[in-house]
């Protein structure tokens, strides 16, 4: 397995893959992998002949007072596991060699409708970082395929819609949340969570389960909302939200939808967790 830390060499690797008409699959990461990101990498791998995966904390996504500086940056444990899950190769570019203008000068992707709700809303500015950084790297790599996480859900929807606005001829593969045996969905930033905290993490979960019963029970959304950010609270969570929502554009929901979604972001301690689970309307 080769890491590659420039765009040029990258580019030499991959017109030689492409000439041999090989097809490419990337999974782009910040690192620090857990057992959900190495998912991601099989899915790729089942699907592709070679597989990239990109490490890049990118700074362009992280608001002022979050945690960019303190993100864990672990590329010597990520290159093992990525070895022995068969990668062909680590693109772990610098952030200069990512945005050589620095930021401010930077080109900008904006998905407009999706970008400002939800998370959005609480983190201004981080759907326009995560669609540039995306994009930029959907262009260094020229992927066939690229795989993301279902429980960033909101992501996964902002970078399908970028694909899809901007005809870039890339499949996006959409997994799964990997758990723990608690429930609470792998996240590189569980690893915050004091050890109270940790054993207070699955209620997230468990709110919306509960809320997926509601909803089936035919508890109006608004109502379902209410319940579930009175819980976390009450379990010591402070929620930036908890929302029932279509599960096509996270618009409002209306009578007669039947694809839902109900996502949750809430701070604990010094960790923010997100989650969020399907729900379809008979
Ligand atoms: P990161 O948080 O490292 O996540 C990389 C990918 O792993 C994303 O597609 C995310 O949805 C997926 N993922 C994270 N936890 C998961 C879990 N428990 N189960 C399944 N998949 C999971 O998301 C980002 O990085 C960045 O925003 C990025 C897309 C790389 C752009 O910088």
């Amino acid at each position: 397995m080769e890491t590659i830390k420039q765009i040029d060499s990258l580019r030499t690797r991959i017109v030689h893959w492409r000439g041999a008409g090989r097809r490419i699959a990337l999974v782009p990461t910040m690192g620090n992998l857990h057992a959900g990101h190495l998912d991601l990498v099989r899915r790729a791998r089942e699907r592709a002949e070679h597989t990239v995966v990109s490490i890049f904390v990118n700074p362009m996504q992280f608001g002022k007072g979050e945690d960019y500086e303190s993100y864990p940056r672990t590329l010597d444990q990520d290159r093992t596991h990525l070895q022995s899950e068969g990668v062909d190769l680590v693109f772990a570019p610098s952030v200069q060699e990512v945005y050589p203008q620095g930021r401010e000068k930077q080109t900008r992707v904006e998905v407009p409708g999706i970008s400002d709700i939800l998370c959005g809303a609480t983190r201004p500015g981080h759907f326009t970082g995560v669609a540039t950084v995306v994009c930029k790297l959907f262009n260094m790599v020229q992927p066939d395929l690229a795989v993301f996480g279902e429980k960033d859900f909101q992501q996964l929807l902002v970078i399908r819609r970028m694909s899809r606005d901007l005809c870039l001829p890339i499949e996006i593969v959409g997994a799964p949340t990997v758990r723990e045996a608690d429930g609470l969905a792998m996240s590189s930033r569980n690893g915050y969570l004091s050890e109270d905290e940790r054993r207070r993490a699955p209620v997230l979960r468990q709110c919306l389960l509960a809320a997926e019963q509601a909803l089936r029970d035919g508890v109006q959304s608004d109502q379902v909302e209410r319940d579930g950010l009175a819980t976390l609270e009450k379990a010591g969570f402070r929620p930036d939200y908890l929302s029932v929502r279509r599960a096509t554009d996270l618009a409002p929901v209306r009578a007669g939808d039947t694809e839902l979604v109900i996502l949750a972001a809430a701070n604990l301690g010094r960790a923010r967790l997100i989650d969020n689970i399907r729900v379809e309307k008979s």
